[in-house]
């Protein structure tokens, strides 16, 4: 290859780098509602507007999650909120969410009337979805329904488990 036409190609190759970068950054910065403080601050507004106690323990920064697995999260905060208020009738709304060196754990609690069969989980799409969407990130949801409805949320650190 002659000097002229190495220039070219390095030329190139560095206009697709920086329209690649360019495109990543517009992702990121789209993706930005999703992380976990933003949807948390929803989920106050939604909690007080239908008059449910909220009480929150632990971290919304999450510092060690990707940020796929993070929006993940954050969907399912939404629905499990939604779902409280849709159905539950509680009157107040526990929150815990821990990043470990494992993964994340958010569990969320309410004390209203609880899923009364196992049968009503394929009733909709929510809780069906927000178990799909974990197991994608290789997380998992697990539901207890004695004294309101408790879900539990895991996502393990990727990066830990694949090394
Ligand atoms: N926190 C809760 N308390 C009481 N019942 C619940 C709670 N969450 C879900 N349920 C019951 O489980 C069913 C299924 O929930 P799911 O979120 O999958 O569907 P949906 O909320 O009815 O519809 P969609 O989420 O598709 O709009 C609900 O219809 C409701 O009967
Ligand atoms: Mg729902």
């Amino acid at each position: 290859m002659n000097p002229e036409m190495a220039k070219k190609e390095i030329k190139d190759i560095r206009q697709t780098a920086r329209t690649a970068l360019k495109e990543v950054r517009e992702m990121v910065s789209e993706m930005r509602g999703a992380k976990l403080s933003d949807e948390i601050i929803r989920v106050k507004q939604i909690l007080k507007a239908a008059e449910i106690e909220f009480k929150l323990e632990g971290t919304t920064e999450l510092q060690d999650t990707p940020l796929l697995v993070e929006t993940v999260l954050s969907m399912c905060l939404k629905e499990a909120v939604t779902n409280i208020v849709k159905h539950s009738g509680a009157d107040c709304c526990n929150i815990v969410i821990e990043e470990l060196q494992t993964g994340v754990t958010i569990t969320v609690q309410d004390n209203g009337v609880g899923l009364s069969h196992r049968s009503e989980y394929i009733k909709g799409n929510g809780l069906q979805g927000m178990k799909e969407r974990l197991e994608f990130v290789n997380g998992s949801l697990d539901i207890k329904s004695t004294d309101g409805t408790t879900l539990y949320i895991r996502v393990p650190n990727a990066i830990k488990n694949n090394g």
